[in-house]
C-alpha cells in the first residue's frame, strides 16, 4: 500500500521571518533588491502559469519539448527509484518524468520540494489519484536550506527543471550545487534545465510579452509586500523593466518608480524613499552555455553526462551524475 507523507520544514512563521528580512535589507541597500522567491503567492503562481502559455515565454514549450523527447533515455540512465522535484510548480512535466520511470520500472517514490504548502498538498491529491502504487512524500522547504535532510530510500534523480537554477546569483548557484552533490551518494543523478544564451530580441520579450502578464507578474511582489508587511506601495507606480545584461549573461527584471515616492513599510516600520526613475531589481534570469554548465558542475562534484537542447537551441537539459 502506497504512502501519501508531508513534512514541514519550513512553517510559516519561518517564511514570514525571511520575508521581512529580505524586504529590510533589500529595501535599504543601494540599489534596491527583492529576491525573486517572494513573487510567488497564490496570484503570483497562477500569473507564472499564464506566463508559460504566452507566445513569448519559449523556455518551457523548449523544455517540454527536450522532455518528450528524453523521458525514456532519461529513465533508462537513471534507473531512478525516487525522483526528488525541487520547486515541483512545473506538472505537467514531471507528468513526463514520472511516466517514463514508471514504465522503466525502477520508480516507487516522488518527492516535490517546495516552499508553497497548498500547492504542494494541491499537487499530491491529484498525483495520488493519478499514481495510485506511487508514494508520496512532500517536502514543505526552501530548496537553498533543507536540501541536506532528503529521505536517501533507494536510488535518486533530483530534478531542477525550468531554468530556475538561473534565478539564483552565481554564489548561491554555488552554494546550491553543493548541498545538491553533498545531498546525493555517488552514482546519484541531477536532472537540471538551464536557459541558455541566445538572440536578445528573443530573450527579452520572453520577459516583457505584449499582453503585460509577465509586468503583472513583476508587480505583484508588491502586492505580496502591502499585504504582509503592511506596506503601502502604491503598485500602479511602478513600471516594468526587463533588460538582458550582456556582462553577467542574465535576465534582469526591475521595477521602477513612475515619480518619486515614499513608500511606509509598517511591519518593518521603515520608510522608504523612491527618486523619480530609480528601480528595484526583483529578479536575475541568468542564461548559460554548455561549457559554463560544465565547469559549474563539475566544480560541485558532480560529471555532465548527457546535454540535451530542443531544437531551435534555446534551452538545455542536463543529466549530471555525482562522482
Ligand atoms: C522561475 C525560472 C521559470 O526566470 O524564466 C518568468 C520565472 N520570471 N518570467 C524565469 C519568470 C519572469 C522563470 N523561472
Amino acid at each position: 500500500m502506497p504512502t501519501a507523507v508531508l513534512d514541514v520544514y519550513l512553517t510559516s512563521s519561518e517564511a514570514e521571518t525571511a520575508l521581512r528580512a529580505d524586504a529590510r535589507s533589500g529595501l535599504t541597500s543601494i540599489p534596491k533588491v527583492l529576491p525573486p522567491k517572494w513573487f510567488y503567492d497564490a496570484t503570483g503562481s497562477e500569473l507564472f502559469e499564464r506566463i508559460t502559455t504566452l507566445p513569448e515565454y519559449y523556455p518551457f514549450a523548449a523544455e517540454r519539448e527536450i522532455l518528450r523527447a528524453k523521458a525514456a533515455r532519461i529513465a533508462e540512465v537513471s534507473r531512478a527509484e525516487a525522483l526528488v522535484e525541487l520547486g515541483s510548480g512545473s506538472s505537467e512535466k514531471t507528468r513526463l518524468l514520472l511516466d517514463a520511470l514508471e514504465t522503466g520500472g525502477t520508480l516507487h517514490s516522488y518527492l516535490p520540494l517546495d516552499v508553497s504548502e497548498s500547492a504542494l498538498r494541491e499537487a499530491m491529491d491529484s498525483l495520488a489519484v493519478e499514481y495510485p502504487t506511487l508514494a508520496l512524500h512532500g517536502i514543505v522547504g526552501d530548496f537553498t536550506r533543507h536540501l541536506g535532510q532528503l529521505p536517501a530510500q533507494g536510488k535518486r534523480l533530483l530534478a531542477f527543471l525550468g531554468g530556475t537554477i538561473g534565478n539564483l546569483l552565481p554564489a548561491e548557484r554555488e552554494a546550491f550545487l553543493h548541498t545538491a552533490r553533498a545531498a546525493l551518494r555517488p552514482g546519484e543523478q541531477l536532472l537540471l534545465g538551464t536557459g541558455l544564451v541566445i538572440s536578445p530580441s528573443v530573450m527579452v520579450p520572453a520577459y516583457d510579452d505584449a499582453l503585460g502578464v509577465t509586468a503583472e507578474f513583476n508587480r505583484n511582489v508588491l502586492r505580496v509586500f502591502n499585504r504582509e508587511l503592511g506596506a503601502d506601495f502604491d503598485v500602479e507606480a511602478f513600471s516594468h523593466v526587463a533588460l538582458w545584461n550582456a556582462e553577467r549573461e542574465w535576465i534582469e527584471m526591475r521595477l521602477r518608480a513612475r515619480r518619486s515616492m515614499i513608500v511606509r513599510v509598517a511591519e518593518l516600520g521603515i520608510e522608504v524613499p523612491f527618486a523619480h526613475d530609480e528601480e528595484i531589481r526583483t529578479e536575475t534570469s541568468a542564461k548559460f552555455r554548455r561549457h559554463g554548465v560544465r565547469g559549474e558542475l563539475a566544480a560541485a562534484g558532480f560529471e555532465l553526462t548527457e546535454w540535451w537542447t530542443d531544437s531551435a537551441q534555446r534551452f538545455a537539459l542536463s543529466l549530471a551524475t555525482a562522482r
